[in-house]
């Protein structure tokens, strides 16, 4: 049913299925505690709900304006800024909401250091960010004990995690995986604290690559965090299904053409089914002809290009489709990270660009 004002397309959101798949993620790390990442509005699921319906130990979020809201909705866990503070103004309003925050440059600690002679706030925990072969953020395994010890001194610091983040645990066999845990643990014998590894690849791969700390995102929604496994197979239910509805049917002859470009041409009498979802809902436009949809729970194919509210799909092969027949763009039945291979890209991204004006709709 169209949800007024907004037409037929919805993110519906399952509860049930969330929780499911953080009890599996602790069934799978059972001795980690587990940091929810629902950065980025909870990869498009909606981050106050994400955190209102999981009990994660914590939740890594990447902007202080996204850990300001859940604090504004009454969220009391802790929260930690994974990328830390990008200013000392940032500071200011991450010490008084009661954020943890991720130290990975030097002018972090500079910040931090300057802090506790100006103000006497509540001490907070700080997540020491080692570069073991990402290299994008953190300190080198000369620079960690150093800058370890610095922090100590710290009266603002209350204690210290040590973290790392694999940049190749999707893949089994990759081989720096292995060097990153080695310079990991060689580091970590130097600082006596806590300690997190594990993505959500991580977490699937074992203990050696989890922690005292694990930190999910990506199974958490439902997807498979390699793509030598799906989803269905690790037992991870997909969180959100994108859902609209047919609102027009047409037939056309063979050699007729269908949409901007007219890219894609019957071969045969065509029936076509017109759905309410575009990339201006969070479609991508790079979706080919043959890119899978559910029609009224059968698997038909997209034809021709994706515009900004619309796309068209060939419904010949499925009887008696109607105005109004439920449709799924991913979700249930039809994994994203399948529509992510069609569209050239990844789950993560498919999930994080469903635009505002979709509504989430929560469920279970
Ligand atoms: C530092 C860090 N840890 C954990 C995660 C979660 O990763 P995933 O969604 O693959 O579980 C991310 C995601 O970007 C991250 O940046």
């Amino acid at each position: 049913m169209s949800s007024v004002a907004q037409g037929p397309i919805r993110a519906v959101i399952s509860r049930r299925a969330w929780q499911r798949n953080l009890a599996l993620l602790r069934r799978t790390a059972p001795t980690s505690r587990m940091l929810a990442v629902i950065k980025a509005n909870a990869y498009g699921h909606g981050a106050v709900e994400a955190a209102r319906t999981l009990s994660a130990d914590a939740y890594g979020v990447a902007r202080l304006g996204e850990g300001l809201e859940l604090r504004a909705a009454g969220i009391t866990a802790p929260i930690v800024l994974m990328e830390g503070v990008f200013s000392p103004d940032e500071l200011s309003l991450a010490l008084e909401y009661r954020f943890e925050l991720v130290v990975h440059s030097r002018h972090q600690i500079d910040w931090l250091e300057s802090r506790v002679t100006t103000a006497a706030v509540e001490p907070i925990v700080v997540w020491l960010k080692l570069n073991t072969g990402m290299n994008r953020l953190g300190f080198n395994k000369v620079e960690a004990p150093v800058v370890a010890m610095r922090l100590k001194t710290l009266k603002i610091v209350k204690e210290i995690r040590l973290m790392t983040h694999l940049a190749t645990a999707d893949e089994s066999a990759h081989p720096l995986t292995a060097r990153q845990l080695a310079c990991f643990t060689a580091v970590s014998a130097e600082i006596p604290s806590l300690r997190s590894v594990g993505n959500s690849a991580g977490i699937i791969r074992g203990a050696k690559t989890q922690g005292d700390w694990v930190r999910t995102g990506i199974a958490l929604y439902g997807c498979s965090p390699t793509s030598e496994r799906t989803a269905s197979e690790l037992g991870l239910e997909p969180v959100m299904s994108l859902e609209s509805e047919v609102i027009a049917l047409r037939d056309l002859e063979v050699g007729e053409s269908v949409g901007y470009g007219a890219t894609w041409t019957a071969a045969r009498h065509t029936r076509l089914a017109v759905i309410a979802a575009g990339y201006a809902d969070g479609v991508p436009r790079s979706c080919p002809s043959g890119t899978p949809v559910l029609v009224a729970g059968h698997r038909v194919s997209l034809v021709g290009r994706v515009s900004m509210d619309m796309i068209t799909v060939d419904v010949t092969d499925v009887p008696n489709v109607a105005i109004g027949d439920r449709v799924v763009l991913w979700g249930l039945g039809l994994a994203v990270d399948e529509i992510a291979k069609y569209a050239g890209t990844i789950g993560y991204e498919l999930l994080c660009r469903v635009t505002a004006r979709v509504p989430r709709v929560y469920v279970d």
